[in-house]
């Protein structure tokens, strides 16, 4: 799948990388520059993922990662813990670190500065351009030149440039290889055009601009992918109230080709390691600056707010969520990953938890992954293990495996036959018809036509 996106031969001439940080960006980053044929190294300070990559092991799961990685590891593609043996001969040094959101909602900065620190500190001779990939706040990047500069090891100062990355987790490799945009930020002409070339095979429009404008356009992109979702969430509830059907208000508004299709599923909203992490960061950011960021802290509540609502339904629906045996379908921030950074279905866990219901999960990939946040989480492989005499199923991710369950067989297991389709993904008369109480999100359904037939006599 991947051999057909670029062919090797495409690089211009092959550079030394050394990419910091080996998380999804920087293990994609890495395998692809690899792919266009440059030589790199990846590093990482987590000596045990390092020790795994070495033997093809994966650290997540990313469709077309495993077979580029092995495709070109350990030729072209290397892995160390040691800054020295990443940065030495290294033209380009990226910063793929991360920046995760502490608990006032600012973005983390320690690992990039700390990355930032010991490239300085490594560097040896040959000075490379430094690259952040990672997503940080307007301004920070022109900071790590001060950090560059003060660590540096007997060498001047190396020219920093801002390479936000735009790639979503399940279709990674693609994303890169194929990006719609390449935005490059750096007052540095040469290291702006050394950039420009490592990406030009990719054949997309690269922007060339200032940092900051640079690290404004991803917290402005995912800001507006986050709005779009909230817009459709609030539009989906006032759908229920009056008995509308928002799948088709999304199909009809998406036609226009001035919005677009995109982001226009109503459910119970966004979650990963992303879109909440950087609003939450551009709202301080926006905060700090004197600016009363309204319209992204309503993008932020209204998606909260979609979790409270599907929960509450339920307790309306059992009277009450205590003991309540409840099968949740889906971990996972979104399908085709492991990734429950900040995944709408850990929210419900809380909730759930919190209101004394009983929870069997089931998740294709991501099972792992929650236990290290919920170690007690019973989940299991089956679907129909996770619905045994449950009293209410979620749907949180939209698995293939969950879109194609087998509605008769599901009956026959549950005490009580209500699925809440958190995503919008079973089919409500189906399910109806076999004898569920079946809701989704901004669906109509009895009550909603019922009481908006009382509103409009
Ligand atoms: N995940 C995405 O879909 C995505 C998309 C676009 C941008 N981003 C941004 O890219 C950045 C990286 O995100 P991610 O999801 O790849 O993170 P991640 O958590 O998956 O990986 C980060 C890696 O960096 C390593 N690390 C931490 N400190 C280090 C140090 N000092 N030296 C070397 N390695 C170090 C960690 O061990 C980890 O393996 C973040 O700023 C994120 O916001 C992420």
């Amino acid at each position: 799948m991947t051999s057909s996106l670029v062919s090797p031969r495409q690089a211009h001439r092959a550079r030394g990388i050394s990419i910091i940080g080996a998380g999804h960006v920087g293990l994609v980053t890495a395998a692809c520059f690899a792919e266009l044929g440059h030589r790199v190294t990846c590093m990482d300070i987590d000596a045990n993922r390092i020790n795994d990559l070495r033997h093809g092991v994966m650290p997540f799961h990313e469709p077309g990662l495993p077979e580029l990685v092995e495709r070109h590891a350990p030729e072209r593609l290397t892995f160390t813990t040691e800054y020295e043996e990443a940065v030495r001969g290294a033209d380009f040094v990226f910063l793929a670190v991360a920046t995760p959101t502490t608990a006032f909602g600012t973005p983390d900065l320690q690992y990039v500065r700390a990355a930032a620190r010991d490239v300085a500190r490594a560097v040896n001779g040959k000075r490379p351009f430094l690259v952040s990939k990672s997503t940080a706040p307007v301004g920070i990047t022109d900071t790590l030149e001060s950090v560059l500069t003060s660590e540096a090891n007997g060498h001047g100062p190396l020219q920093v440039v801002a390479n936000p990355e735009f790639l979503r987790e399940g279709t990674a490799v693609r994303d890169f290889l194929k990006p719609d945009r390449v935005v490059i930020g750096s007052p540095h002409a040469e290291a702006s055009e050394a950039v420009g070339e490592l990406y030009e095979p990719l054949g997309a429009p690269i922007i060339y601009t200032d940092i900051k404008t640079a690290e404004m356009v991803k917290y402005a992109s995912n800001a507006f992918l986050a709005t779009k979702i909230s817009f459709i969430n609030e539009i989906a509830e006032i759908c229920e109230r009056v008995g509308a059907d928002v799948r088709d208000v999304a199909r009809g508004m998406s036609l226009d080709k001035r919005i677009g299709k995109h982001f226009l599923n109503a459910g119970i909203g966004f979650g990963g390691s992303c879109l909440p992490k950087d609003v939450k960061a551009l709202s301080h950011l926006a905060a700090v600056y004197g600016s009363h960021p309204q319209l992204l802290n309503a993008v932020l509540e209204i998606n909260l707010e979609q979790r409270r609502r599907l929960i509450a339904r339920l307790r309306d629906m059992l009277g009450s969520l205590r003991q309540a045996k409840i099968g949740l379908f889906g971990l996972a921030f979104k399908p085709e990953t492991d990734d429950v950074r900040d995944a709408p279905a850990l929210d419900l866990i809380r909730m759930l938890e919190y209101e004394e219901a009983t929870i069997r999960a089931c998740d294709p990939a991501a099972a792992d992954a929650a236990r290290i946040v919920f170690p007690t989480l019973h989940v299991e492989a089956d679907p129909y293990e996770a619905a045994q005499d449950a009293d209410a199923i979620i749907i949180a991710t939209e698995w293939q495996q969950f879109k194609d369950i087998d509605l008769a067989r599901l009956r026959q297991v549950m005490r009580t036959p209500i699925i809440a389709d958190g995503r919008n993904v079973i089919n409500g008369d189906e399910a109806r018809r076999l004898g569920f109480v079946y809701f989704g999100i901004g669906l109509p359904d009895e009550t909603t036509v019922r009481n908006a037939r009382r509103v409009v006599a």
